[in-house]
């Protein structure tokens, strides 16, 4: 049976299709290989989103020809697949084949092509993962990576920021039927999941019969032994009110959400298509501190949007240091172009994007740092995700906030999969402990 290395770039979006895309090929029996000199299929996941992406897939493509087997089969799956689709042959000749977000339900057909038997009966071993480098659950050493599951509850989406790749190379918004995402979810609880992420681009617009993303939450909190639940993105614009209700009402929900605010300009934020002013994301904001006292807010910035001027970035600096947020990613813009910000005018010099970018990372560092203060002395239940990769001789984990954590491994607690753990240093980058 042919042996497949799989490799991950990008977003949690991605690591859930990669593992949809070995549940299919394990089905037909293939096994999996973390070295690509020995693979008969190499197969990488990659991602659009900005440019820097891009140019780690093609630097991969680069490597891997040089040390792949010249009969093997070379697959790009995922964002980039699809957007560089008339380019890839020019750009990286050795791959054989293209598949596109939308395009999974061919995958089976093409490993036929490539001669894996598809009559066989399924094998009876369950399917073993090797880690793969960018994919962070599917990195977590074995016996911890089922801990930890992702479910994707829409494909697509059609919000069309104008900064964003994403409409173009996942598709227009499909909501999946709730009667499948449960069906997954009690599949993943008894092969030991403690914690469910539901995914989608924009999780808020999810619709399907009648059923809101609000109702779906209340009806999957329902679900016999399911004790950690969460969810990635939420869109300012669809987040409402009965989804602060919901999220205050279903007990298994983790104390945080991820609400990109992209920036801090009402210009930029028009300019940026993102159909919510700064005023009316705060408003939001208060509803959920009133309701969800001690969650934490997590957010998404972008510096240096084309037309962003030095008052508008100082706007979203403000809001920053404000303490608006616990943690952000913040990002620099990167022009993808047929977006309609690629061409918008001034693009802003890529040396005060990043100038941008350090003074605002740097501002939420202290809230950060501030946020994780508040939890010396208390005692935070971690869910582990393996030894520490810095540290062999501690364990790492994440927290309900979704702090990390990290604490002395000690024989007894080790192998459980969470651990309530008091907080005696508190770092930017998470908490140091000890086991209570
Ligand atoms: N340039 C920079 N950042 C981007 N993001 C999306 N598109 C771009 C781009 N072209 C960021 C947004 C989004 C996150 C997933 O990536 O902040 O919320
Ligand atoms: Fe995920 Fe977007 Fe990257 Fe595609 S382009 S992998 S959807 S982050």
């Amino acid at each position: 049976m042919p042996s497949i290395y799989l490799q991950t770039f990008g977003c949690q979006m991605n690591v859930a299709d990669s593992n949809g895309l070995a549940h299919q090929a394990w089905s037909l029996g293939c096994t999996f290989t973390d070295a690509p000199e020995e693979a008969d299929i190499l197969i990488l996941n990659t991602c659009a989103i900005r440019e820097k992406a891009e140019m780690r897939v093609y630097s991969r493509l680069g490597q891997l020809k040089l040390i792949k087997r010249p009969q093997s089969k070379v697959l790009v799956a995922g964002c980039l697949a699809e957007k560089d689709r008339a380019v890839m042959r020019r750009k990286a000749p050795h791959v054989d084949a293209l598949l596109g977000p939308r395009d999974y339900r061919q995958f089976k057909s093409l490993l036929a092509q490539w001669g894996v038997p598809t009559d066989l009966p399924p094998p009876q071993t369950p399917m073993r993962l090797p880690s793969a480098e960018d994919a962070p659950t599917l990195d977590a050493p074995l016996e911890y990576a089922h801990l930890r599951a992702l479910v994707s509850i829409t494909r697509g989406c059609e919000k069309f920021c104008t900064y964003c790749i994403v409409p173009y190379t996942r598709g227009p918004l499909e909501s999946i039927p709730p009667a499948e995402i449960e069906t997954q979810i009690r599949r993943e609880i008894r092969c030991g999941a403690k914690e469910i992420t539901l995914l989608g681009q924009n999780v808020n617009s999810y619709l399907y019969e009648g059923l809101n993303f609000a109702g779906l939450l209340r009806r999957l909190g329902c679900i016999e032994g399911l004790e950690r639940l969460t969810f990635l993105t939420s869109h300012p614009h669809d987040f409402d009110r009965e989804v602060v209700d919901a999220l205050a009402d279903v007990p298994a929900l983790q104390p945080r959400l991820h609400l990109p605010v992209q920036s801090g300009s009402d210009d930029v934020l028009r300019a940026m298509a993102r159909l919510y002013t700064l005023d009316g994301y705060l408003e939001k904001v208060a509803y959920f501190r009133e309701r969800l006292p001690g969650w934490a807010l997590t957010t998404d910035i972008i510096c240096g949007f084309p037309t962003e001027t030095e008052s508008d970035f100082l706007k979203t600096l403000d809001l920053v240091q404000r303490g608006t947020f616990e943690y952000a990613f913040v990002f620099a813009y990167s022009a993808r172009p047929g977006t309609p910000a690629a061409t918008m005018e001034p693009q802003v010099p890529q040396h005060e994007r990043l100038r941008r970018l350090q003074a605002v990372s740097a501002a939420q560092n202290e809230r950060t740092r501030r946020f994780h203060e508040s939890f010396l002395g208390e005692t935070v239940c971690v869910l582990a995700s393996g030894p520490s990769r810095k540290d062999r001789t501690r364990m790492a984990g994440k927290s309900g906030h979704n702090i990390t954590v990290v604490w002395p491994k000690d024989g007894a607690h080790s192998a459980s999969p969470t651990a309530d753990v008091v907080v005696e240093q508190a770092q930017t980058w998470g908490l140091v402990g000890r086991v209570a």
